[in-house]
């Protein structure tokens, strides 16, 4: 990878854990706290691409609150929690050693930006609740091109607005099905591994794999 322009992350899951606001209430929830957020997560990404083919967009606060209502139903949480939980998602945690690898990037030459189906409200909250608001230059949402990851419109936002090519790009996601979406549209798309997922069979292998964001350091 030479000529790097412009490093651009993906936020949920990838920055900012979206298991992080159904641990906080574990002890209320109890051991089924994390396949009850892994549901809601996978059904909220479902909608994301149902509501794509469907040409029916909502933007992604109302899917979350959507997919949280079915979850909530399918492990039967007590209704009283709906707030909390839909509170803290707004505020999720970052990967632990997220702010300091961020930190050091800001230091080098490149661009560095969001590029998330969230929308601008939430983005803005995540990264100032975060104190991370000094270090991207763009915050890019599907919001702007209304309609969801993996579509490329997605990911020609940062091309236009930049006016750097496809090839400048270095995109990571922990998202397989993302990084195959930005690997195919022309990035140089980087699979961050936290859990020893296996990667999908969708027509692109990820330039690197990393087990965290440290190792990024190594490569750019
Ligand atoms: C995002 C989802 C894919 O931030 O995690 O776009």
């Amino acid at each position: 990878m030479k000529n790097i322009k412009a490093i651009i992350f993906d936020a949920y899951g990838t920055l900012f854990d979206v298991n992080s606001a159904t641990e906080k209430c574990k002890d209320k929830i109890g051991d089924k706290w994390e396949g009850f957020s892994n549901y809601w997560r996978s059904t909220q990404l479902e909608y994301t691409w149902l509501r794509s083919l469907m040409n029916r967009h909502k933007d992604f606060w109302q899917v979350t609150e959507d997919s949280l209502d079915k979850s909530m139903k399918a492990f039967n949480i007590n209704p009283s929690m709906r707030n909390e939980l839909l509170n803290l998602y707004k505020i999720l945690s970052p990967f632990k050693e997220v702010p300091e690898v961020l930190k050091a990037l800001k230091e080098k030459n490149y661009k560095l930006a969001i590029l998330s189906n969230g929308t601008p409200t939430l983005l803005n909250e995540l990264v100032k609740s975060n104190n991370l608001e000094k270090i991207f230059d763009d915050l890019f949402s599907i919001e702007q091109v209304g309609i969801y990851k993996p579509n490329s419109k997605v990911y020609d936002m940062p091309i236009k607005k930049y006016q750097i090519q496809k090839n400048d790009v270095v995109f990571l996601s922990a998202n397989t099905w993302d990084v195959s979406g930005a690997g195919n549209y022309g990035y140089n798309s980087i699979w961050v591994n936290r859990n020893k997922n296996i990667f999908d069979k969708l027509d692109y292998l990820p330039k690197n794999i990393i087990k965290d964001l440290n190792q990024l350091l190594e490569i750019v």
